[in-house]
């Protein structure tokens, strides 16, 4: 079976090689030169997937990648995995779904499945998908084409979490769309969860991220409530999860990050206004997660107040940009904002993190381009006034860091199996 993956991305790139290593040819499609290039010479540019992952499946002729997409021709199937942003008026952005649709539209074959992995409103993909298809070729969804909805469940930097092995939930235009869908993701992924239509399918999706970001909220207000009680929020999760049943723990942190939690919720609020609808729920979970990298910085005041200090001239290193530990992946990441905010109050800003040497340019953060991580080491450590932990990344050495600074405000509880030291650590 030839399949098409549009989008070589975080959720690509692995999903590519899957179906490879499960026997269909696959193609790689990408507007990206650089990263069909990588993958054509069997580089890796994420982290968490080996070179010689891709370069087994490059050998075996099963990967290639392209910018052409008159590959679209030849293929049985095409899978989206285009990126769904918000605009900067917060809305979603779905302009890659529909330069991806305009894009294969042309070279779309009669009785080629068309699949949508990207997270995104209910509707996208048979309303706006399925629009831009049949406007720029001559066939009809469900009829000339086969189309199908099947939101992506990656968990990037989790070593247990294999592609092939986490149910994926599909949902098709019509039931000869699901059928034909369910037979190509079974080529690959042990089990599949049909639904009745593309659009439940795309609110599955929204339900499971909006259930973290409602309950990360819930465990930051309740971070700072036990904060003001004396009462150390960690402790009280270790403690609640020990309950076998009706308890799933979530962990509080310095505000969200990530390509998924920050921003599919609102892909949901903007669409439930069409319908005339509010979602009090997720826009008041959006304004606590969103508040929180100001109460980080609220506490880092405190920790250099308490040795006379003021934020002003203090010198502050800010260690992990990466938005979750062990990945090197940090977009929307809350450590930019936590930086940009010290700055604003005139401290003077540097940060570690081995999996970001260097960070990239982006229109959120332009001022932070370039900027390199600092070397990890005694004397460099020690310059600082205050160390402020983002991210745990888990290769990083903890004990040194408490014997090397005096002040450490740990927003993720790295600094819990650190035997007491000089140091004092602010949890926040
Ligand atoms: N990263 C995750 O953990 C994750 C998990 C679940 C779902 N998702 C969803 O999956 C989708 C993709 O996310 P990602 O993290 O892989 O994004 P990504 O930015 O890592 O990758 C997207 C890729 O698509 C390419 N692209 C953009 N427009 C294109 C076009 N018109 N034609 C061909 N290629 C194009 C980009 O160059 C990029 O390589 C998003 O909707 C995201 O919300 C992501």
């Amino acid at each position: 079976m030839k399949i098409c993956i549009v989008g070589l991305g975080y959720v690509g790139l692995p999903l590519a090689i899957q179906f490879a290593r499960s026997g269909a040819d696959v193609i790689g499609l990408d507007i990206d030169q650089s990263k069909v290039d990588q993958v054509n010479s069997g580089r890796s540019y994420i982290k968490h997937i080996a070179a010689k992952t891709i370069s087994h499946v490059l050998k075996a002729k099963r990967l290639s990648a392209s910018t052409d997409f008159g590959h679209i021709k030849t293929a049985e199937a095409i899978i989206i995995c285009v990126p769904t942003p918000l605009n900067k008026n917060r809305e979603p952005d779905i302009s890659f779904i529909i330069e991806t649709g305009r894009k294969i539209a042309p070279h779309l074959q009669k009785g080629t499945l068309v699949v949508l992995e990207s997270t995104t409103y209910p509707g996208t993909t048979e309303q706006d998908l399925r629009q831009v298809i049949e406007e720029n070729s001559k066939l009809k969804a469900g009829v000339g084409f086969y189309l199908a909805c099947s939101p992506e469940r990656e968990d990037p930097g989790n070593p247990h979490s294999v592609v092939a092995t986490i149910p994926k939930i599909v949902g098709g235009f019509t039931p000869a769309c699901l059928e034909k869908a369910t037979q190509l993701y079974s080529l690959a992924i042990k089990r599949l969860v049909p639904v009745s239509s593309c659009r439940v399918a795309e609110a599955a999706k929204l339900l499971e991220n909006i259930f973290r970001s409602v309950n990360i909220a819930l465990v930051n207000e309740l971070k700072m409530v036990y904060d003001a009680m004396g009462i150390d929020i960690w402790e009280v999760i270790e403690a609640a999860k020990t309950k076998p049943f009706g308890f799933m723990p979530f962990f509080p942190g310095p505000g969200l990050g990530g390509h998924c939690i920050p921003i599919d919720p609102f892909y949901l609020t903007w669409k439930a206004r069409e319908y005339g609808c509010n979602t009090r729920f997720i826009e008041l979970a959006g304004e606590i997660n969103t508040w929180m990298p100001e109460y980080v910085v609220r506490r880092v005041a405190d920790a250099l107040n308490a040795r006379s200090k003021a934020v002003r001239g203090s010198r502050i290193l800010v260690l992990g940009i990466a938005y979750k530990p062990n990945v090197d992946d940090e977009r929307e990441s809350p450590s930019y904002l936590l930086m940009s905010l010290l700055a604003d109050r005139g401290a003077e800003v540097e940060y570690y993190d081995p999996y970001v040497p260097v960070i990239k340019p982006t229109r959120e953060h332009a001022r932070w381009a370039g900027k390199k991580s600092i070397t990890w080491n005694r004397q460099t450590i020690s310059s600082f006034d205050l160390v402020l932990i983002a991210t745990n990344h888990s290769c990083v050495n903890y004990r040194e860091l408490a014997g090397w600074t005096g002040s450490i405000v740990d927003t993720r509880n790295a600094m819990a199996e650190v035997p007491p030291s000089k140091a004092k650590v602010w949890k926040a």
